[in-house]
């Protein structure tokens, strides 16, 4: 058995690969890609823990990034502390419990104008007509990007994460997406510097952050990284929980029941569906020097994949983890990560998709999702669908 995070089969369903991985080859090596991947949930915990080992300084994905990207326009995500942690520092604020549930209100008034037309025409489709577009509204009203920049920036982002099957190139229609993705920030960036707002990019240019040298204010590329991050980062994967969420409430009618006659169990729901099946599959990871885990030496410079989606669905970690059930009791899984890098915009992420389940399930407490025009996404890391048409039922 071999794992390729590229290949469009290994998309439809990983979960086999995942429980033979972890069975078999907890360490697994990956030659022709040049990978290692742990599968089982304590050593993925393990290795998100010791940053110092399991280092992000050279990205996180198993394609190598263009190295002078780290240099143009800095991302935490791809930093170790400390000089992460200061970093994080200055956007924390945003993304608190307390800010976040200042953003409910909003969020629910798009939510609700998005599923109007739905309403209106009795189904249509969910990624396009609201997945897509709800986390979009919220985290551009938070960096203060024009209403309308806001779609096409929206699609070169999708574009830029399209992977194609044969490894591991980059294609050309995501380094162009990127390209102009990275154009418009630097823009955006020095009409912020000219005129600054009140919004998160406004506090940014007014920040200063720490470093050994003392505090400085922070420089343009490093804006643009946040601005890059934040959006990408704040997009794509609320997306995709909310599309697998609608899908797997079709596919489990009791799971659907339960969530439109008692709505208290959405929250629990939410949580299900991010370790069912985790829109952002794995984390990954460079070594700083040798490890030897269940035997296997893995070498100082070795890409190791940790594969949350699996220890996720580890029956190590989770009685019956093939089974899913919205009323699971609380459980600490790995879908927004684990260590210093867990999930900035996770409180945000919660409530984004708690206010738009409870909006739709109430809207379409029955519905039937065309299963032959599903179309998924192919992208290395995030899992979820790209397409999902839906119509009310009886
Ligand atoms: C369901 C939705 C989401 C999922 C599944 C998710 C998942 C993750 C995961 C797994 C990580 C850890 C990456 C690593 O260890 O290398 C992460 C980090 C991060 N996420 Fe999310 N995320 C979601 C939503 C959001 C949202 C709405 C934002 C909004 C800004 C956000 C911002 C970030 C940032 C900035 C980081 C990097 C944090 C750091 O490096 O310190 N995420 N996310």
């Amino acid at each position: 058995m071999e794992l390729n995070p590229f290949s469009y089969e290994f998309h439809e369903d990983p979960y086999p690969t995942y429980r033979w991985l972890r069975d078999h080859a907890p360490v697994h090596r990956n030659e022709e890609l040049d990978f290692w991947a742990l599968s089982r949930y304590a050593d993925v915990v393990e290795a998100s823990r010791d940053w110092s080992t399991y280092s992000s300084a050279q990205g996180t994905t198993l394609e190598r990034l263009d190295p002078a990207m780290f240099e143009t326009m800095p991302m935490m995500i791809f930093m170790d502390p400390p000089r992460q942690i200061a970093m994080r520092r200055l956007v924390n604020r945003a993304f608190t419990p307390h800010a976040t549930a200042g953003l409910e209100d909003r969020i629910r008034s798009v939510t609700t104008a998005l599923l109007e037309p739905l309403v209106e025409r009795g189904g249509g489709d969910f990624v396009r007509e609201l997945s897509a577009l709800l986390p979009m509204e919220v985290i551009f009203d938070l960096l203060g990007v024009p209403s309308d920049d806001r779609r096409t920036l929206r699609a070169w982002m999708d574009e830029s994460l399209a992977r194609n099957p044969e490894p591991p190139v980059v294609p050309d229609r995501a380094i162009e997406a990127m390209a102009n993705m990275t154009s418009y920030w630097f823009d955006f960036v020095a009409d912020r510097r000219r005129r600054p707002g009140d919004d998160l990019v406004g506090q940014l240019v007014a920040a200063e952050l720490e470093t050994d040298e003392g505090p400085r204010p922070l420089t343009d590329g490093e804006l643009v990284g946040f601005c890059s991050l934040l959006g990408a980062a704040g997009n794509e994967t609320v997306t995709k929980l909310l599309a697998n969420a609608v899908v797997l409430l079709h596919r489990h009618p009791d799971a659907r029941a339960a969530v439109v006659t008692d709505p208290a169990c959405i929250p629990g729901a939410v949580e299900e569906v991010l370790r069912y099946t985790s829109p952002s599959q794995y984390q990954g990871r460079t070594l700083t020097r040798e490890v030897e885990l269940h035997g296997v030496a893995m070498p100082q410079g070795a890409r190791v994949l940790l594969l949350t989606a699996s220890a996720n669905r580890d029956e190590r970690q989770f009685p019956d983890p093939d089974r899913f059930d919205v009323r699971r009791p609380p459980h600490v899984a790995l879908g927004f990560g684990h260590g210093v890098h867990s999930c900035l915009g996770a409180h945000l992420a919660r409530v984004e998709s708690r206010v738009a389940l409870e909006e739709f399930t109430r809207r379409f407490p029955r519905y039937e999702v065309d299963e032959s025009r599903l179309e998924r996404v192919h992208m290395s890391n995030v899992h979820g669908f790209s397409g999902v048409p839906f119509r009310a039922a009886a």
